[in-house]
């Protein structure tokens, strides 16, 4: 029996995304919490004839325990969205507490479930829950997982519209390394898995980068002040959940890129360490799934020497945002 758990599930990423993880048979039971309207999301959803059983809490009556007792994976997508001329990090103060108070919950009432986090900075919220965990003696880095799937979805989009198949995305495998915020989105296109054409212009090569580092501000531009992006976000977020359900019922070998803490395999790390040329506690790196969490933490292997400079480019700023994250949950304690 596998029961999913979805928290801010009744706002603009939440509903999408328990809409498609109650079309995924591998759930039987899905959970949802959110400050309003989760009842109404609940039964909305009960009705669809999948086999996972919909239920939805909100905070009064032990909602947030009900909610987590018993889950296998629980996905956070609570908290504030950007508006034009947000970046990510201008969320920190509203998202930090909220991230703080939801990981309270899930280490006292699902303290062994798989956590991903999809609120804003990633790249600060995961070391957020990270901390908590650790608050609690509960922390197992194998377990905690930054979702930035939505970059990677980008990526193979605008690599397929770019070499003139809009229909291959599905096929198109690029790996987006580093974090998941501007500078820090680092994607390795020479290790795409469909080449780009090999008289790219210097122009159209940097454009592509930036398309997929800055896509986000893409839709909270279109979307002019009502949110970022909802709906690809949602898919992003199904897929990754996807893949971790598959890798909890034993599927092996399922490898994809994801922000967490280098703890998680040491070995792994050390690799990664000395490619990076930086010590850092988290990074988004390939990461083979299994039925435990985060078997290995791969290598960049061979990149070119622009991709180095994003790399390096990248260090400063997810030291930062890292740091803001840790040193909150140690001065709230
Ligand atoms: P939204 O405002 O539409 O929904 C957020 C939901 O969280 C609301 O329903 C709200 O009631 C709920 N919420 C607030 N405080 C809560 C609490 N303490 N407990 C439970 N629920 C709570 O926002 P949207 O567009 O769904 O975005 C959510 C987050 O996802 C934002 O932080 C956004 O920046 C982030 N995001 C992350 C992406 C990624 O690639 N990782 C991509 C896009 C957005």
């Amino acid at each position: 029996m596998v029961k999913a758990v979805v928290l801010g599930a009744a706002g603009g990423i939440g509903q999408p995304l328990s809409l498609l993880l109650k079309a995924n048979p591998a759930i039987d039971e899905l959970a949802l919490f959110d400050i309003v309207n989760t009842p109404g999301v609940a039964t909305d959803l009960s009705h669809i004839a999948t086999p996972a059983v919909v239920t939805g809490f909100l905070p009064p009556n032990d909602g947030l325990k009900q909610t987590l007792t018993g889950a296998d994976v629980v996905v956070i997508p609570a908290g504030v969205p950007r508006k034009p001329g947000m970046t990510r990090d201008d969320l920190f103060k509203i998202n930090a507490g909220i991230v703080k108070d939801l990981a309270t919950g899930i280490a006292t009432h699902a303290p062994k479930a798989f956590v991903l986090v999809i609120s804003n900075p990633v790249n600060s919220t995961v070391p957020i829950v990270a901390e908590v965990f650790k608050k609690h003696n509960v922390y197992d880095p194998k377990r905690i997982f930054g979702v930035t799937t939505l970059d990677v979805v980008r990526a193979s989009t605008f690599v397929a519209e770019l070499i003139g198949k809009p229909g291959s995305a599905p096929d198109v495998v690029v790996p987006v390394i580093g974090g998941h915020s501007g500078v820090t989105i680092v994607p390795l296109l020479s290790q795409s898995s469909h080449p780009l054409p090999s008289d790219i212009s210097a122009d159209a090569f940097a454009a592509l980068v930036k398309r997929i580092q800055f896509g986000g501000d893409e839709v909270v531009k279109a979307k002019d002040g009502a949110g970022s992006a909802t709906l690809s976000m949602a898919y992003a977020g199904a897929e990754f959940a996807g893949k971790i359900l598959r890798a909890l019922k034993g599927e092996k070998g399922i490898v994809v890129p994801s922000f967490v803490s280098l703890a998680a395999d040491p070995a792994g790390a050390a690799a990664l360490t000395k490619e990076l040329g930086a010590e850092l506690e988290f990074f988004s790196s390939n990461v083979e799934l299994g039925a435990e969490g985060v078997v290995k933490i791969h290598p960049l292997g061979k990149i070119t020497e622009g991709e180095a400079a994003l790399v390096k480019a990248a260090v400063p700023e997810l030291t930062t945002n890292i740091k803001t994250g840790t040193t909150y949950v140690l001065e709230k304690y």
